[in-house]
């Protein structure tokens, strides 16, 4: 059983360096003890160099990432430069950058590939936008067939999939709790569809965690409950005493 990975989303959050700088340091601080478990950071760009001194058991991560690797491309960070600033894992199609900035099932495709190609991990969102209790497997079979177009079986092992049912997410308008029972049906189906691509042996080599609202109360019941190996954290994640109780629930 790999160790459950667990990702602060910061996504723009907070609003200074000093203030990104003493929120990692109180995160390493506090998670530091707990060894069963992985623990990424995914801040905003500006901050990825200057938080990375003081992290050491936990990782940096990015939330975006394009996918040439430099050139004219105004405003886009490369494959190549996130690595280079220590970044690993990397959130893709997050369902925020779907709605608020258009971005498309063949820009996410773009993406997912070009990061397995630089050897990194992209953390693939996928999740439907309303709540359509047992029925989303129409949404998640679409989103990740277009998504993992073009993608090798041997490439699978980097990859991790986030479930992110967008109706579920703390900050969304009129957002619900999700249940465990439909995280755990939403983990099956996702399986089983890269299983169908790829073939049931590769498909199991694909991390699958939880994206929708996760706290340190109900984190225990995503992964037990809902069979998920970790957790995409918004909101949770900006508060360290909170984001710490929540890793700390994930030990096992
Ligand atoms: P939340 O965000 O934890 O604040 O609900 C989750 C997400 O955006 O994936």
């Amino acid at each position: 059983m790999p160790k459950p990975l667990i990702i602060a989303n910061w996504k723009s959050n907070p609003a200074t360096v000093a203030d990104a700088i003493s929120l990692a340091r109180e995160v390493e601080l506090k998670i530091s003890k707990y060894r069963n478990v992985e623990v990424i950071i995914a801040p905003p760009f500006p901050y990825l160099i200057p938080i990375r001194k003081v992290l050491k058991s936990v990782k940096l991560g990015a939330q975006n990432s394009f996918w040439e690797n430099g050139g004219p491309y105004t405003g886009e960070v490369s494959p190549r430069q996130l690595k280079d600033a220590g970044v690993k894992y990397v959130i893709v199609g997050h369902s925020e950058r779907k709605n608020h900035l258009g971005e498309t099932g063949e820009m996410i495709n773009k993406k997912v590939r070009s990061l397995l190609e630089n050897g990194m991990s992209p953390i693939l969102c996928v999740g439907e936008r309303e709540r359509m209790d047992g029925g989303a497997s129409a949404v998640l079979g679409e989103e990740i067939q277009k998504a993992l177009s073009g993608v090798k079986k041997n490439q699978l092992k980097n990859l991790v999939v986030a479930y992110e049912p967008a109706w579920a997410i703390s900050t969304a308008p009129g957002s619900r709790p999700d249940s465990p029972d439909n995280a755990f049906g939403a983990m099956i189906f996702i399986r089983r569809k890269i299983g169908d691509l790829f073939g049931r042996e590769r498909a199991a080599s694909v991390r699958i965690i939880y994206g929708g609202s996760v706290n340190s109360k109900n984190i225990i019941s995503f992964l037990l409950g809902g069979k998920m190996e970790g957790a995409l954290v918004g909101g949770a994640s900006l508060d360290p005493r909170e984001f710490a109780a929540l890793v700390k629930s994930s030990t096992r």
